[in-house]
């Protein structure tokens, strides 16, 4: 399976197959395993294809998922907003929202997100029919979703509270955000707020948390990643390279897209692992390898740029390994072809989260910051091919006017609400365009030192760090406080 590191955003409601476009994230069995008996059962939710047309009455069917074993009349509902990926529905007897809702007695819904998993509003994922693919249409339909579900259950006292992490995070803010009358409360994990054509800050993030593990780390792979790209001008260094990171091909350097490919796979490495360092996500399936580990490989041995490189290739075998392959497969060729496929059976969550970034957000994790040890080889324009490549006319201007729209639309950083919370993690590099400092005392933010992408979400564990607890206990003392509160 090909990687597309620059696309990197995933957070939790993760399936099995959303991750395989993420080569670093080889998914296994969680550990705690949970016998899928236990889980609850989908169900199903009438929705409109196009909520802004009220001439087209097409309609489609969304999952979601309950769990009302702690829910008591008088308490809350909680809504788990589903994001880029399929819902799981090992989400409904664990989390941190779960052990919210036994507190406050709460009725648990989990909705997944339109275009994702099973939840299929159109024949194919064609670009004909991915226009229907918006953050906008799908909070529609959380709010039709949310009217409809009150009088169904006949709880139309009930407080609705919605959480969501990463991607469907900064669509719990905006829910609160937009449709206050509908939402009292809300939990945005990780939420990044601010779209951004050119999100180069990522690299700095994961430059600069590396390097809070180590600060030789960073030093190190600036090291290979140059050795690496003096190497790739001799033909016989080129060979040695495709031994040493046990790449699937040789390499031919009249094709630019497979070099940035393959540059971006290493950084991507590096990447996958500091965004979800030590998150508790076993029980989704998450890998166990951590930053400290990743850094003391890279700075073993003395400071040679020979060293360095045939550490960044132990930090790939590593990472081939845990992924269950056998080489690094760098094909550009490949990658778009999988993504062009329309087919609801291809078409995993990859192509849907590509065409939203080539649409509505961009967060490309590019490599045009001097701030990052990884090169200049997977620029903007880089991204911006995938998108043209996949998706057929595409223009960065368009994006950029697009991307614009989407920050007036839901007000970036300074969106105005109350009653949201804002957790994010000091390692995660997604805060860099996350929320940095309150937005009103009736909106704060949560930082947790030391902590990956929605690391509060999971389930809580003994070896969390207690500032992770902490956290997760200020969020659960706001909740208290905003459920007393009068709608
Ligand atoms: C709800 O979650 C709890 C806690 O994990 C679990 O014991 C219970 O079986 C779940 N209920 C349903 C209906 O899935
Ligand atoms: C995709 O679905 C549309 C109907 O929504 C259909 O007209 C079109 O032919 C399909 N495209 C492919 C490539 O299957
Ligand atoms: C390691 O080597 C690099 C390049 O040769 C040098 O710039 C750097 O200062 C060295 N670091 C240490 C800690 O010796
Ligand atoms: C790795 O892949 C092989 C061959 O497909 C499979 O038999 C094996 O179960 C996989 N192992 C893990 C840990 O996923
Ligand atoms: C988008 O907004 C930025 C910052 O306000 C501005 O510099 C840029 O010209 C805008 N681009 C387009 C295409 O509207
Ligand atoms: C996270 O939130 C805290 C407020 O609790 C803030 O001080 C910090 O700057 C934020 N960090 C980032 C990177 O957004």
């Amino acid at each position: 399976m090909n990687s597309l590191a620059s696309f990197l955003i995933f957070c939790t409601l993760l399936g099995t197959e959303a991750l395989s476009l993420l080569r670093h994230q080889g998914l296994k069995e969680p550990e705690g395993h949970i016998d899928r008996k236990y889980l609850p059962a989908p169900k199903w939710f009438e929705q409109k294809l196009d909520h802004f047309n009220p001439a087209d009455t097409r309609t489609w069917k969304q999952k979601y998922y309950v769990n009302s074993t702690f829910y008591k009349p008088g308490g809350p509902v909680f809504l788990q907003i589903g994001g880029e990926g399929p819902a799981s529905p090992k989400w409904m007897v664990q989390g941190e929202w779960i052990e919210f809702a036994k507190r406050y007695n709460a009725y648990c819904i989990q909705i997944e997100h339109r275009f994702y998993g099973d939840s299929h509003p159109t024949k194919n994922v064609s670009v004909e029919n991915l226009r229907y693919l918006t953050s906008e249409q799908a909070l529609r339909d959380l709010a039709n979703f949310r009217v409809k579900m009150s009088s169904l259950l006949k709880m139309n006292k009930a407080k609705w509270v919605s959480f969501g992490g990463s991607y469907s995070g900064a669509l719990s803010a905006w829910f609160r955000a937009k449709y206050p009358h509908l939402v009292h409360a809300a939990v945005a994990s990780s939420a990044p707020l601010f779209a951004k054509v050119n999100f180069y800050e990522y690299l700095e993030v994961v430059a600069a948390s590396l390097n809070s593990i180590n600060p030789q780390c960073d030093e190190r792979i600036s090291l290979a990643s140059q050795k690496f790209k003096a190497m790739l001008a001799k033909k016989s260094d080129r060979q040695l390279l495709k031994k040493m990171f046990k790449l699937c091909a040789d390499i031919d350097m009249s094709k630019n897209d497979d070099v940035s490919n393959l540059l971006e796979s290493l950084a991507g490495n590096f990447e996958g692992i500091v965004q979800y360092n030590k998150d508790n996500r076993h029980f989704e399936g998450g890998s166990q390898i951590t930053i400290d580990l990743l850094c003391k490989l890279m700075t073993g041995g003395k400071n040679t740029s020979e060293n360095a490189l045939e550490n960044y290739a132990k930090v790939n075998s590593l990472l081939l390994l845990d992924a269950n392959q056998t080489c690094l497969d760098f094909s550009y060729k490949s990658v778009i072809k999988e993504l062009q496929d329309v087919s609801w059976k291809a078409a995993v969550g990859g192509r849907q989260w590509i065409y939203q970034t080539c649409n509505e957000f961009g967060w490309y994790q590019t490599s045009d910051s001097p701030k990052q040890p990884f090169g200049s080889g997977f620029g903007l324009k880089f991204s911006a091919k995938i998108c043209s490549d996949v998706f057929g006319v595409f223009n960065l201007k368009d994006l950029e006017a697009n991307v614009n729209e989407t920050n007036t639309n839901y007000g970036a950083r300074n969106l105005k609400a109350t009653r949201i919370v804002f957790p994010n993690g000091s390692i995660d590099p997604w805060h860099a365009v996350g929320l940095t400092k309150d937005l009103n005392q009736d909106a704060p933010a949560i930082f947790i030192q030391g902590t990956a992408h929605c690391a509060n979400m999971y389930p809580p564990s003994k070896k969390d760090p207690p500032q992770l607890t902490k956290a997760r206990q200020k969020i659960g003392d706001l909740l208290e406080k905003w459920l007393a509160q009068d709608a």
